[in-house]
């Protein structure tokens, strides 16, 4: 096909030698499939920020270390400066999380470069060779929707140790390859520990994930992974060998009824002599 503008750069500079297809005109991006260093990638080309929303952005960006306080306090203004820095943040989030994840070996596509806003990542391919579907596009039996549940918290949890979440995970952003399912669609990524949305994203993303596969199993439908997972996280217990039940307690001991009703008449007689001293009459 011809060359779209974005990826004359990359032509220039000889980091791409063919653009094939384009792939997807995605919300945040356009997605191409090129040939790059004698094979065949996936280039994927920010959309500007203009057209994303600037407010929500700026929700995912809390807790991540900019490039300096100068533009960290930028970011938090609707300013060019600010947008262009939120802009950069926003893509270099994406390839940080996809390096970072990889090297701890959760399966996202391998990112080969990224240059002027262009992202060369492998392309990921199905068991015959073709452009891997996404989960969304694909019917499952039973057993295979248990199973890669299974795959996914497990992968949710191997980030989530390594302080990451997705934020955005969904079946449009999970294909599925010839090896099982492989998460794409990082710029939102999360620092867990620094936002103060951690939890509800945590849970979001589960829950979207729970609720796909339950079409094919309905059983996964009455599980709380989400609730189950952050619990143990937030007490510094979650290892990525935790066993999960699917099931969340509020809290393992049973309520002290006759401790707390203790406690109630401790605190009205120490009111009552409160009053009595108050409207008593005046020592001297
Ligand atoms: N590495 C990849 N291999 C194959 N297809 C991909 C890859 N990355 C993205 N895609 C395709 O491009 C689409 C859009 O990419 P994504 O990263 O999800 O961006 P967007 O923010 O636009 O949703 C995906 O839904 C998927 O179909
Ligand atoms: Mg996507």
């Amino acid at each position: 096909m011809k060359t779209p503008k974005c990826l004359e750069t990359l032509l220039q500079n000889g980091l791409i030698d063919e653009v094939y297809s384009q792939l997807m005109s995605g919300k945040e991006a356009d997605v191409y499939v090129v040939y790059s260093r004698g094979e065949v990638r996936c280039a994927k080309v920010y959309k500007e920020a203009v057209k994303r929303n600037f407010s929500q952005q700026a929700q995912y960006q809390e807790g991540r270390k900019g490039r300096g306080s100068r533009q960290a306090r930028a970011m938090q203004k609707n300013t060019r400066f600010g947008r262009k820095e939120l802009e950069m943040a926003w893509q270099s989030t994406e390839v940080d999380a996809l390096r970072q994840l990889s090297e701890i070996g959760v399966r996202v596509p391998h990112v080969y470069e990224y240059v002027a806003g262009v992202l060369v990542m492998e392309l990921v391919l199905d068991a015959e060779g073709a452009v891997a579907p996404r989960l969304n596009d694909i019917r499952l039996t039973e057993n295979q929707a248990l199973e890669y549940h299974a795959i996914l918290i497990g992968q949710i949890v191997l980030m989530l140790c390594a302080g990451i979440i997705h934020g955005d995970l969904s079946e449009f952003n999970v294909l599925v390859s010839a090896d099982g399912p492989v998460i794409i669609d990082l710029p939102q990524a999360v620092n867990a520990a620094g936002n103060n949305n951690a939890r509800s994203m945590l849970e979001r993303d589960v829950d979207n994930i729970t609720a796909y596969f339950g079409r094919f199993a309905p059983e996964l439908l009455s599980s709380d992974y989400g609730r189950e997972i952050w619990k143990l996280y937030s007490r510094g217990a979650l290892s990525t060998s935790s066993v999960l039940t699917g099931h969340f307690e509020q809290s393992g001991n049973p309520a002290d009824v006759r401790g707390v009703m203790r406690d109630i008449d401790y605190a009205r007689i120490l009111h009552e002599r409160m009053l009595l001293r108050a409207n008593g009459p005046e020592r001297s």
